[in-house]
């Protein structure tokens, strides 16, 4: 293959032969110039075909050799070395359950296809906001009102609609974006949370994600900071960042004088509250929201997020046991 590239380089490239004779027509007779540039168009298609036609020999003869090595037997056992253990996204969703059951919240669920109103309207994203753009929503094809739901955030209006005040519960979940890199994947997974009551204030929101970091991230005092942030659906909007270190490129959580961005909170906006059944005279409340991978990426350290959806035993075996 690279010697054919060779080929058609000194051919047909910039500096090729075919490139330099076409320069010297202006040199030629008007009569005769016309007929020489034919000539040389016909023969640079003759050549330009031959290289594609033995291009595709040669990538046959390529694929061949490679299936023929990196073939594999699938009747036979599985080695007995290659033991699974449950995913990592898995085993940490198993953790915040608990984390969050012991403060009494429950677990409440929601569709993965959602509608505009459930994922924006409700949440008081007003029609045309830059914020809906900022979702990089997936629409269901020839449907802009149907979408895979591009945050957990929706749970809290179908939870709210179906039941009676007071509420405290989580929603884990997967949610979706068109986003991928090595920080972010088109799935992943968020959790909600939300607790909804009389006089609630955000000193309890306050203690309730300080406590569940402290607890997540197994340090008594790791550093929490709120700082102020904007959501539609809630006011205030806090961004909670904890204390790390950067130095020599090493993320290292609870020491050091930078920060790092681990979730999104605030007081329920009284809009959502009455869009979803709720009287805001009576009630209040918070909600905060988490993207899990991301967490886990740092917490763990991994390098690509990518690796958590690729499915290799070896990521399983080397990240599912230390949650
Ligand atoms: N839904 C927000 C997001 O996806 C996170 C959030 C949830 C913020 C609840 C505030 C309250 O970015």
């Amino acid at each position: 293959m690279s010697a054919l590239e060779e080929v058609r380089v000194a051919q047909l490239g910039k500096k090729g032969v075919f490139t330099e004779r076409l320069k010297t027509l202006g040199a030629l007779p008007a009569e005769e110039r016309k007929e020489a540039g034919q000539l040389l168009n016909i023969a640079k298609q003759e050549i330009a075909d031959a290289i594609d036609a033995r291009a595709k020999v040669l990538a046959s003869v390529e694929m061949k050799a490679r299936l023929e090595k990196e073939w594999v037997d699938v009747t036979l056992p599985p080695r007995p070395q290659a033991t699974g253990t449950l995913h990592p996204i898995t085993k940490v969703l198993e953790e915040l359950n608990s984390i969050f059951a012991e403060q009494g919240f429950a677990v409440e669920e929601g569709p993965e296809i959602e509608d505009d109103f459930h994922n924006f309207t409700a949440l008081n994203f007003p029609e045309n906001h830059p914020a809906r753009q900022m979702h990089d929503t997936f629409f269901l094809k020839n449907d802009t009102k149907t979408l895979l739901r591009t945050h957990t955030s929706p749970v809290q209006i179908r939870t709210l609609l179906a039941g009676k005040p007071p509420f405290r519960f989580i929603a884990p979940g997967k949610t979706f974006r068109c986003d991928s890199d090595m920080t972010h994947t088109p799935m992943f997974h968020q959790m909600e949370g939300l607790v909804i009551d009389k006089n609630i204030h955000m000193g309890h929101l306050k203690g309730c994600v300080e406590h569940f970091l402290r607890r997540f991230f197994e340090m008594d005092n790791v550093p929490v900071r709120f700082r102020p942030s904007y959501f539609p659906f809630t006011e205030p909007s806090a961004e909670v960042d904890i204390g790390c270190s950067r130095e020599g490129g090493q993320l290292r959580i609870g020491h050091g004088a930078d920060w790092l961005e681990i979730l999104g909170c605030g007081m329920v906006h009284p809009k959502v509250l009455a869009n979803a059944g709720v009287d805001p005279t009576e009630y209040q409340g918070f909600a905060f929201g988490m993207g899990i991978e991301r967490t886990l990426q740092f917490r763990n350290e991994m390098n690509d997020m990518r690796d958590m959806v690729e499915g290799d035993v070896r990521f399983s075996q080397q990240f599912g046991m230390v949650v």
